[in-house]
């Protein structure tokens, strides 16, 4: 099993992701990913995608501004219950996640029942606790023209709040694409973007973030149907996580969440687990959201969330599968199951497994020898084909090959191709395996 420490320092080594604001010593709880980072995780959203909204008929795409009015957070119950009990040690002022420090308690944790875990401070080791406090964990912000010195009334209307789940933009365009482009019933509409979350301890690197990326889907179906909806929901989950990112089927567990820990709006609430460096965690969820969310809207907002069904005439407000997966929990799963580290002829390695759709770079192309121009003018030539053909190929003509190699197995490039002598004669290359080292020849053509 890999070490997240290895992982971490690999991500900052080759460019997979850095601290937030690094140069000023990091910002908690934020990351920034570098060019390679980027490119595996734009590909891990682009099969996403592809799988949930291109190849389905039954799926629409939308992009909801992050920005949205506060209505729909006392209407989604986040300003009234999207909290964390807080719990702070009296002797050196360290603040925790009360459920996070003690075993056997859960969110709604009362002061009585956490201090009844005799539960010692991680920072001093002394157990001398403040009162469990809820914690709420949206970012706060004023939008429009206020002023620091403007009144406490002046600032409160002008308060917004930075999305905590990209869900919320979907439900307040249902009616809107109801009424443009009369979907049948059941239909999902899917979306990708930042969501973010004061977390009161962001934690095991990527896992816990202030920021982080959502992809998730609202299914519409109804009510009678929800169960069988489920069900093919879940389906299409393991078939995404297995068949298209390639995590292993026996690193995912299914835990039923018990209805004391399930979120304020979940009737039933599947959580997908999976077993990181650190242990087992959450990547994502699977909740059946009943018409907690529509019916709220219709009450906030004054306007009908009715679905009228085209052959029965049925009027209803839709119920609601919703899978929810935070981008950086599955980058996180797919680097940690793709790093190894093995030895290759008495010399250690760290290789970077991944599935071939998903590597930043599917080929490198170098020139054996870099001070050869015949080389490097047929490497180049072998280079543009490949990019044309392929778009991510890349370049890599520095140190000696097996340094070239070394390099290229720790970004997780599936074949390298080296142009040598022999290549100006009959037009074949190497190729050589990342993940057995075989090489074999090949005509440029085949490529
Ligand atoms: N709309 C439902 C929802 O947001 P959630 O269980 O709070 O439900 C869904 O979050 C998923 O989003 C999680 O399973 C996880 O993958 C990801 N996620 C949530 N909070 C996160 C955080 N602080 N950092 C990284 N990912 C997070």
């Amino acid at each position: 099993m890999s070490k997240l420490e290895d992982i971490v320092s690999l991500c900052k080594r080759r460019g997979f992701i850095f601290p937030g604001s690094d140069v000023y010593g990091g910002f908690a709880g934020t990351w920034d990913f570098g060019p390679l980072g980027v490119t595996l995780k734009k590909k891990i959203m682009d099969e996403w995608w592809k799988f949930f909204v291109e190849d389905r008929e039954d799926i629409y795409g939308i992009d909801a501004a992050i920005l949205m009015n506060p209505k729909t957070w006392e209407a989604s119950g986040h300003t009234a219950t999207f909290a964390d009990p807080l719990v702070e040690c009296k002797e050196c002022k360290s603040r925790f996640r009360a459920d996070k420090i003690a075993n056997g308690i859960n969110e709604s944790v009362t002061t009585e029942e956490f201090l009844a875990t005799h539960t010692k401070c991680p920072v001093c080791g002394k157990e001398n606790w403040g009162p469990i406090r809820k914690f709420n964990m949206m970012f706060l912000t004023h939008v429009g023209a206020v002023l620091p010195d403007d009144d406490k009334e002046v600032a409160e209307k002008n308060i917004a709040y930075l999305r905590p789940e990209t869900a919320q933009g979907i439900f307040t365009n249902y009616k809107n694409v109801v009424d443009t482009i009369y979907p049948d019933l059941p239909f999902g509409l899917a979306q990708q973007g930042k969501a973010f979350r004061n977390e009161i301890s962001p934690r095991d690197f990527i896992l816990r973030d202030r920021e982080c990326s959502q992809m998730e889907i609202e299914y519409f179906v109804n009510p009678t149907t929800w169960e069988e909806n489920f069900e093919t929901m879940r389906k299409a989950q393991h078939e995404f996580l297995e068949d298209i990112i390639k995590l292993p089927k026996e690193k995912i567990h299914e835990l039923e969440v018990p209805a004391e820990d399930r979120a304020h709006y979940s009737k039933r609430t599947i959580d997908f687990m999976f077993d990181y460096p650190n242990g087992e965690e959450e990547l994502m969820g699977l909740a059946y959201r009943t018409d907690f969310d529509l019916s709220n809207i219709a009450r906030e907002s004054g306007k009908s969330m009715d679905y009228r069904d085209k052959v029965t005439n049925e009027v209803f407000i839709p119920h609601v599968i919703e899978p929810s997966i935070g981008v950086e929990r599955l980058f996180l799963a797919v680097l940690s199951t793709a790093y190894h580290e093995d030895e290759i002829n008495g010399e250690k390695r760290v290789v970077l497994k991944l599935p071939e759709n998903l590597a930043p770079y599917k080929f490198c192309v170098s020139p054996l020898l870099k001070n050869k121009p015949e080389l490097v003018e047929k490497a180049k030539e072998v280079y543009n084909i490949l990019r044309k053909k392929y778009g991510n190929v890349t370049w890599d003509d520095s140190g000696n090959i097996g340094k070239r190699y070394r390099k290229q197995d720790e970004i997780g490039t599936p074949k390298c191709i080296v142009i040598d002598f022999e290549t100006l004669d009959n037009d074949t290359v190497t190729i050589r395996d990342r993940d057995t080292t075989n090489q074999i020849r090949q005509n440029i053509s085949e490529l």
